[in-house]
């Protein structure tokens, strides 16, 4: 494969230099001839100059790559190799008709594909993945979003060894042929850009299903598995159901065609992928039962074959113009998957979590060396910008629309895009243009939400004037300087607040002020006492937002405020300063911590989320914002402290929660509400074994080998390792005899090891790379042992810097066969800028050695030079 380049200087594209394609295709025939050592696609293309391009003359360029051409016809004709130029990028053919068919022929090798971009073997199977730019690694084409054509497939394959023969739409031919042969038909009504094409090839079991469409339409619903993998598909299939008739109810959103498909496999770049009616899935994301699969994975499924079934609408009967658009359905699919989530299990819980994975991953990109607004205005390698920013402050954006125009004005915005755009691609402006019409309100400073960068702050003060009872609010808005952009205007987004009386009544309800201007003063009239602020509710805006609060008037939002993201994030201010600080958990907070933790009516979940400290990220990242740098093992040491003392103090409390909760939990049962009394069950264990080790390390022990339930297994795997050397070398090498032919569940074994949070454990990762579990070709893999190395302060940050050495080695490895996947692990050196001077110098030098290399792709290229940009 053509997976790196030697070209030292990459160009950025950029969203300014958008032009319109100089040719459409309005439809593809596709011959996928699959044989052993190779795959033949041939292809017909009904191409027709584009009348809004105003390039009259150009030529026909394809883009196509990591293929052997084999023959190109024009209406029919051969040409001969002086009638078009190819390079390793494109196939450029100037003698064209302004309307004709152009046929292709070229062969792929699916076996030797180590990228995991096009089409390559997943294990067993033959499978496809195109967006964004895959689809020319498997034929010539205009490879971008802006062209869409109706497909017909055909597939042959040998019988035996691919039984089942999948693409997009509807299956319309299948039939034997010679030597074993057979091949298949499908058809897709739907015009479509062609990184939503797919297809699947292989021996594969099948759970199928129905649905009634709320206009009485029957659907068949289809997931397919690897061989032996078929009982494992039953939450994706019941989430499947949820979300259709979820998003009919919520959005007015019907599925469109008979039949739906999702397809697991156990290679794959990302999550999962959208594609028409073939949604394919990294099976870590769809498959497993609660005894081969941790509570966390399983609250996967949920939302991730909600997340895909979703952009049926958003994404793919309306795309994106072009690559800079991709949260225009990514930040509005990861909002209706919230959205989804929120009202399955509990809304309030579920924006914890959103506002939690925010802070801790997104806040970070948005202050490092690579952080880009939503939508970027340039780009090298496209596949470096899928990133939090995109999807989960893209959600955040769509989330402050909401909020602004209100629920029912935000479902006529969204009915209005749909309608507008149906079958078309859109850009981001597009959609807020839509939001704004159906509103008949003004949303042009909202826009600057798409262009600018990083993490606004509020700095916020307020006065309170007991003669006339008026209470005045200060805000000043500003936002850091990001690569690129020194200066920024300010932004318009909604500030929630509420006021609390000395008791934290409620004494005016919710009330949304609207930002606009830098600075801004709002005075509240009628308020009967000087109020406890309870500012930013539900976090109406994706900022920083500075406030003097005292302890005393925290501890009042976290016991009584109405609004329950407020009464969590109280918690989370007090854990931060105590951390940080170093100071003593005063009474008063423990105290309110145990009546949190005591609580008849609270659900676990919200519990065990409230006694969750910051993590170390977000507690790193509080010292950025004093002016000061970071020592990580130093903050984890800070943040296990806390957790110490605060298990000493309720250690009571601790454990007559957890042996409750276990005596009264059923193993097999892993729906929302048992994911939260288990997560609080083991938070319990795990801060009680800060406190008394000899005491939790014995039942962590039972648990591990005596549990079926794999959350127990691995949250005690975790405990283990984290203490006593002698049981968890015996509890890891039953746990890796039991697992051993389950590669998924070794994933786990590979991960608790990684996150030792302990200066031995890159000698342990070292070794464990050579482990048969381990494989540097498998995506998973990979991210179970160096990504999750990658975020151990004591491994990665070791302070010798062997830990960004290994890490920039690996890259190097990794870049060959995976570039996509290498890149991701170059990104945490990203943040160099934030550590300690020892560490800055370590890391720049790990950057320097990987920017020295002769050969890399693109996609690492881009982070390393933008690294030491
Ligand atoms: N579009 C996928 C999603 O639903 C993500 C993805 C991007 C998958 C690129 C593969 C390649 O979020
Ligand atoms: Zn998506």
């Amino acid at each position: 494969m053509d997976n790196t380049t030697t070209r030292p200087e990459q160009a950025e594209i950029r969203l300014a230099e958008y032009k319109p394609p100089v040719f459409l295709v309005d439809t593809v025939e596709l011959d996928f001839d699959i044989r052993d050592d190779r795959t033949r696609v041939s292809s017909r293309l009904a191409i027709r100059r584009n009348p809004e391009s105003a390039e009259r003359n150009a030529p026909l360029v394809l883009n196509g790559q990591g293929q052997k051409l084999v023959a190109v016809r024009v209406d029919g004709r051969e040409l001969a190799a002086g009638d078009y130029v190819l390079t390793d990028k494109t196939l450029t053919i100037r003698a064209v008709p302004d309307e004709g068919v152009v046929a292709i022929e070229s062969d792929n090798d699916p076996a030797a594909n180590t990228a995991l971009m096009g089409l390559y073997a997943a294990g067993p199977m033959l499978c496809t993945q195109c967006e964004a730019e895959g689809f020319r690694r498997i034929t010539y084409f205009p490879d971008r979003p802006d062209v869409q054509s109706r497909y017909r497939v055909a597939i042959h394959a040998d019988e035996d060894r691919y039984p089942v023969l999948l693409a997009n739409g509807n299956l319309v031919e299948n039939g034997k042929e010679a030597g074993g042969r057979h091949y298949a038909v499908w058809e897709d009504p739907f015009r479509k850009p062609c990184y939503l094409f797919a297809l699947v090839a292989g021996r594969l079991d099948k759970v199928a299903d129905r649905f009634l469409t709320r206009s009485g339409r029957e659907v068949l619903l289809e997931i397919y598995t690897e061989p032996g993998r078929s009982s494992e598909t039953g939450f994706a299939m019941a989430a499947l159901k949820k979300a259709m008739r979820w998003d009919e109810e919520r959005f007015g959103r019907e599925y469109d065609l008979d039949r739906f498909m999702i397809v697991a496999v156990s290679f794959f770049n990302f999550g999962a992928m959208e594609n028409k009616g073939l949604n394919i899935f990294n099976d870590a994301r769809v498959l497993g039962r609660a005894d081969t699969a941790t509570d966390a994975d399983i609250a996967f499924f949920e939302r991730v074959v909600g997340h895909e079934y979703f952009h049926n609408w958003s994404g793919d009967r309306v795309t994106c113009r072009d690559w800079f658009q991709i949260t225009l359905k990514e930040g509005l699919t990861v909002f209706r998957e919230q959205e989804f989530v929120g009202d399955m299990n509990s809304p309030a819980q579920e924006r914890l979590r959103t506002v939690s994975v925010l802070r801790r991953v997104q806040f970070p990109e948005d202050a490092g060396a690579m952080a880009h607004p939503i939508r970027p205005a340039s780009y090298q390698a496209v596949e470096n910008f899928y990133t939090a920013t995109v999807y989960s402050k893209g959600a955040e954006v769509i989330r402050m629309i909401q909020t602004l125009v209100g629920r029912e004005g935000f479902r006529k915005g969204l009915d209005l895009y749909f309608e507008r755009h149906d079958g078309h691609s859109a850009t981001c402006e597009d959609f807020v243009r839509a939001m704004a019409d159906a509103n008949a309100i003004d949303l042009g400073q909202f826009m600057r939400w798409y262009a600018q960068a990083g993490t606004p702050v509020l700095d916020v003060t307020s006065r309170y004037d007991a003669d006339s009872r008026a209470y005045t609010l200060e805000v000043e808005q500003r936002c850091p300087a990001t690569p690129g952009q020194d200066t920024k205007e300010p932004f318009h987004m909604p500030l929630r607040l509420g006021l609390l009386d000395a008791r934290g009544g409620d004494m005016k309800g919710d009330m949304v002020l609207k930002l606009r201007r830098p600075r801004e003063t709002f005075v509240i009239e009628d308020v009967p006492e000087k109020p406890i602020p309870s500012l930013l509710r539900d976090f109406s805006a994706p900022v920083r937002l500075n406030y003097d609060y005292t302890d005393a008037e925290l501890l009042v939002i976290l016991a009584h405020d109405s609004d329950g993201f407020n009464r969590w994030d109280a918690g989370q201010k007090l854990f931060a300063k105590y951390a940080l600080s170093g100071e003593a958990l005063p009474d008063a907070f423990v105290t309110a911590l145990r009546t949190v933790l005591m609580d008849k009516d609270l659900e676990a979940g919200t519990k065990a989320m409230t006694l969750t400290l910051p993590g170390e990220e977000e507690l790193g990242l509080a010292l950025i914002a004093r002016g000061e740098r970071i020592d990580p093992v130093a903050v984890c040491e800070k943040r296990r402290r806390v957790i110490k003392a605060l298990a000493g103090a309720l250690s009571g409390e601790l454990w007559a929660t957890y042996r409750e909760i276990a005596a009264g939990l059923d193993e097999e049962a892993s729906d929302g509400v048992a994911r939260g009394q288990r997560s609080l069950k083991n938070l319990c264990l795990a801060y009680l074994h800060r406190a008394e080790p000899g005491k939790v390390a014995p039942v962590a022990a039972r648990v591990v080998s005596g549990a079926r339930n794999m959350t127990d297994k691995i949250a005690c795997l975790d405990i283990l390792v984290d203490g006593d050397a002698a049981l968890a070398a015996r509890a890891l090498a039953e746990f890796a005899e039991t697992f051993a032919g389950q590669p998924s569940i070794m994933d786990k074994w590979l991960g608790v090891q990684a996150a030792e949070r302990h200066a031995g454990v890159l000698e342990k990762v070292r070794r464990l790379m050579a482990h048969k579990a381990f494989s540097l070709n498998n995506p998973n893999r990979v991210a179970a042992l160096v990504g999750v190395f990658a975020g151990n302060p004591f491994g990665f940050h070791a302070e010798d810097g062997s830990g960004y050495r290994f890490v920039a080695d690996v890259v190097e490895r990794l870049d060959r066969l995976n570039p996509q996947a290498a890149a991701r692990y170059a990104k945490p050196f990203l943040r160099w800028r934030d550590f300690d001077a020892g560490r800055q110098a370590l890391m720049q030098e790990a950057l320097r050695k990987l920017a020295a290399l002769e050969s890399l792709s693109i996609n690492v290229r881009e982070v390393v030079t933008k690294a030491l940009g």
